[in-house]
């Protein structure tokens, strides 16, 4: 069966990007390999430490009751914050014998074709560096809070481990069909603002919403944005914004639910149907949508961050 991912690719090799795919122009520091990888992690000093404390703490205020039992569990499993930023060598030891993951140093966003290989092979690649009092609030460059805190706990679940490999399996076909726009837009709304439904109540697993103070509120809690359920195809089709809260959040049943709805489908019907450009705006509503909440994009409607906005 055609799946997410192409079957019958080499994922150990670092893939080919297509010349006609477009990707942002990023330069490789002189010295790194082709894999983008740091020889080692960063020492960082006792004020980078205690910046990741602080996020740490500020974090924990708001994520019980918000964020999703897995990533709860998954702090708990990697012990996160027993002090400091995270040791990548041990992390990755603990993670190995859970889901047979690893977290790697990287200095910088990376080309997409190099993030993909990495996913491929299971290896997360995190930001070495932490951001400073300054950016303390809201960087654009995921740092290594981001990356650990907010990403790799998820990868203590079984079942999400299993969709970041497919996910970074996919981009190979993403790349042959040249709609890595397409699964830029899934990754946005399910590995970065992800939500989950559970006994509770709806709950954030995704990094972007994990790793702030305000949108795990927002998420979960604001009148403004609208909840619906989870459409592969539909999210394909979908703008998003990266510079501010989002004015849509798309709602799984579990994980094994988006394991179903993307792996195990045929992309290559998919991709062949999709325009090259997004259909959907991000605040949108459709015939098609299973609507949790409807927002009233009262946020938006204000001028979201840069007017002022309260995130209602
Ligand atoms: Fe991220």
């Amino acid at each position: 069966m055609a799946t997410l991912a192409t079957t019958e690719q080499d994922f150990s090799r670092l893939p080919e990007m297509p010349e006609e795919v477009f990707t942002a122009p990023l330069r490789r520091p002189d010295h790194l390999g082709e894999d983008w990888l740091e020889p080692k992690q960063t020492v960082y000093t006792p004020e980078e430490h205690a910046i990741w404390d602080e996020l740490f703490a500020r974090q924990m205020e708001v994520l019980p009751g918000r964020a999703a039992s897995a990533f709860m569990a998954g702090l708990e499993k990697l012990d996160l914050g027993k002090g400091g930023v995270p040791d990548f060598a041990t992390m990755s030891a603990d993670l190995d014998a859970l889901t047979g993951w690893s977290v790697v140093p990287v200095p910088m966003l990376i080309p997409d074709h190099v993030f993909f290989w990495h996913l491929a092979n299971r290896r997360f690649p995190a930001g070495n560096f932490i951001r400073t009092r300054e950016t303390f609030d809201y960087i654009q460059e995921p740092d290594v809070f981001h990356d650990v805190f907010g990403h790799v706990p998820m990868l203590t679940d079984p079942t999400f481990a299993d969709y970041m490999q497919e996910y970074g399996k996919a981009g190979w076909k993403a790349m042959r069909y040249n709609r890595l726009k397409a699964l830029g837009a899934l990754y946005w709304y399910t590995v970065e603002f992800g939500l989950i439904q559970e006994a509770d109540g709806i709950k954030a697993y995704g990094a972007g919403i994990l790793s702030g103070p305000t949108e795990v509120v927002y998420a979960s809690e604001a009148k403004s944005p609208n909840r619906i359920m989870l459409n592969v195809d539909r999210v394909m089709r979908t703008d998003y914004v990266i510079s501010d809260l989002q004015p849509t959040y798309f709602v799984i049943e579990s994980f094994e639910d988006l394991y179903r709805q993307t792996v195990e489908r045929d992309f290559d019907r998919l991709y062949r149907n999709l325009p090259p450009a997004f259909t959907y705006a991000n605040s949108a509503v459709i015939d098609v949508d299973n609507v949790l909440n409807r927002g009233t994009q009262e946020y938006l409607l204000r001028g979201g961050r840069g007017s002022g906005a309260r995130p209602v």
